[in-house]
């Protein structure tokens, strides 16, 4: 079993915190990513669950056992780095086997176990190469299977793909997925990408200056975010924000019995760019309306740009439908689909569905 568990982790560099109050459950076998923007905290949290940095406060515990006082050794993690920095002059067996022959185990077992790890990455093929003879991607297999062989009981990654060009990208998210799939140790895998976290993750824990924002499912966290910050911070194109005065209403409906609007003048409501549909010309509400300025081409979609109460919004169109610059265009968007925010906290003011059903009766 390896689960982990953060209890009030708290990080400081002199006078300055950086991670505050972090405590999360990790289940075993379970996936979970850390994103947010730079300088949040990632590395950090990851850097002190490897045992690379001490924690200020708090506990980290790994399959039941308090680690604070392990070294990284004693821990039984394998972390593989964003530069993952093979050594030149060995082979690639070389570099996959370096681990075990420092953990003094059997020839034959390290023989075995490098060949399962490079059968598992396909880096069969190439382990009498030097490690400098490799492509960017063959050599990040080669850190992932440095990593593996060791057996771990939890993987740790940081920011593994960030050096690799936008298709290598792709390739290897697969590839790590595939690999989690079959191996089932638990991962902590640390990035900035949310493309990355919503296709690889379990939960994703949402970061921001060392404070949780949200842990969910990239569903949950997709269709229900907390804040302001998580539903600006996923979903690309990137949520739309309109100002909404609630005392004059100007087009936009907010329902009181989803929403608590309580002592609210002006709220924000949030839209994605995907949700807007073509309004029928008998529909009058949550009419969005107005001049298409920009247009661009996605592939299969294109991203109309248009002027609305203030703000420059951002509509996503099938390609086949997509008007023409200078065009007038009347859109709308289901209510299941709006968000709304307050103003100054940026907290969702989305009733539970227990509020909901004692605000409708
Ligand atoms: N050794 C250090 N001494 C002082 N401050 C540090 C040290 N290491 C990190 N920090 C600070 O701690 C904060 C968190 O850093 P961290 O590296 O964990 O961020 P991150 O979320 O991994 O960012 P990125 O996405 O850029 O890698 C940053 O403000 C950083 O400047
Ligand atoms: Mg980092």
């Amino acid at each position: 079993m390896a689960d982990i568990s953060f209890r009030k982790v708290v990080k400081k560099f002199g006078e300055v915190g950086v991670v505050h109050d972090f405590s999360l459950d990790v289940a075993d076998r379970e996936f979970i990513v850390f994103l947010g923007p730079s300088g949040c905290g990632k590395s950090t949290l990851l850097r002190m669950l490897a045992g690379l940095e001490n924690i200020s406060s708090g506990e980290i515990a790994i399959g039941g056992r308090v680690v604070n006082d392990l070294t990284p050794r004693e821990r039984d993690v394998a972390m593989v780095f964003q530069n993952y920095a093979l050594y030149p002059h060995m082979s690639v067996y070389g570099n996959i086997a370096f681990g075990l022959k420092r953990m003094k185990i059997a020839k034959a077992e390290i023989d075995r176990r490098v060949h399962a790890a490079a059968a598992t990455l396909g880096l069969e093929p190439f382990l009498d190469r030097k490690s400098t003879a490799l492509s960017g991607g063959q050599q990040q297999r080669v850190a992932i299977a440095r990593a593996i062989v060791k057996t771990p009981g939890v993987f740790l990654f940081d920011e593994p793909l960030s050096n690799l060009d936008a298709k290598l990208r792709n390739h290897m998210r697969v590839e790590i997925a595939r690999l989690h799939q079959r191996l089932s140790t638990t991962t902590v895998y640390v990035t900035h990408d949310q493309l990355e976290a919503m296709t690889l993750a379990d939960r994703i824990v949402l970061l921001r200056d060392g404070v949780i924002q949200q842990v969910g499912t990239p569903r949950e966290i997709f269709e229900r975010p907390r804040s302001q910050f998580v539903a600006a911070f996923i979903g690309t194109p990137a949520m739309n924000f309109i100002d909404v005065d609630l005392h004059t209403p100007a087009g936009i409906t907010i329902d009181r019995t989803r929403f608590e609007l309580e002592g609210r003048s002006t709220v924000v409501a949030g839209i994605r760019p995907a949700h807007f549909r073509p309004a029928q010309p008998q529909e009058t509400s949550n009419l969005v309306e107005g001049t298409v300025d920009l247009i661009e081409f996605l592939g299969n979609e294109a991203l109309i740009s248009l002027q609305y109460a203030g703000v420059e919004l951002g509509i996503l169109v099938p390609a086949g439908q997509c008007p023409a610059v200078g065009d007038r265009i009347r859109m709308t968007f289901d209510p299941e689909n709006l968000h709304v925010f307050d103003r100054q906290s940026g907290a969702s003011l989305r009733r539970s569905d227990a509020e909901r059903s004692r605000a409708v009766a």
